[in-house]
């Protein structure tokens, strides 16, 4: 089978990991394909701070259980985060980030790394909290986040899933 087409067929989302930390390398790897994704008319103004210091971590998570009035907010507990912020005004961004977020997500698989799409802080970058911590990993106010990707390994390989897409021919 090929590689590729194997990754992106078994690829689920990991929403338990354990302890045992990221490789800074095998990170640099995961964001290199990021910033390989296609981006609208190539403007590339996208930026991934990669976040594996468990108290900025925590102080996210923190943050967030606030915001969402869910004290039991955990982020599934990730091992590093992968944060894609891109610039307000390109009206790209949404669409970019979402393709270097894929590229994390099969990247990440292809090295038995679990991953997952984290939704949240997009509805609160209104937020004077989330924007303290996001200035920390060098995220300004010119920029907006769309979904993050929360990383770590699991003790439990993921199972491919049935898929309910549907797709016709026309030949
Ligand atoms: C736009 C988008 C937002 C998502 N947000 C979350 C989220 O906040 N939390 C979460 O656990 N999973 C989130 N997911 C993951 C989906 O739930 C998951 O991809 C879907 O259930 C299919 O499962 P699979 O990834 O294992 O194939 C999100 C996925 C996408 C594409």
């Amino acid at each position: 089978m090929n590689e590729v087409i194997n990754t992106i067929q078994t690829r689920r989302s990991i929403r338990q990991f354990n302890d045992k930390p990221i490789s800074k390398e095998d990170l640099e790897l995961i964001v290199d394909c990021a910033i390989h994704a296609p981006s609208g008319m190539g403007k590339d103004t996208w930026y991934f701070a990669v976040v594996t210091n468990q108290d900025l971590i925590n102080e996210l998570i923190d943050i967030m259980k606030v915001e969402l009035n869910n004290n039991a907010y955990t982020m599934y507990h990730p091992t590093a985060l992968i944060i894609p912020a891109n610039l307000k005004d390109n009206s790209h961004g949404m669409e970019d980030n979402a393709c270097a977020l894929e590229n994390i997500f099969l990247a990440s698989h292809s090295l038995n790394i679990g991953s997952v799409w984290i939704n949240q802080l997009r509805h609160y970058m209104d937020s004077k909290n989330l924007r303290t911590f996001l200035e920390k990993v060098g995220i300004d106010d010119s920029m907006v986040v769309y979904g993050i990707a929360a990383l770590g390994y699991y003790d439990t390989k993921p199972v491919p899933k049935i898929r309910k897409g549907k797709f016709a021919f026309f030949e």
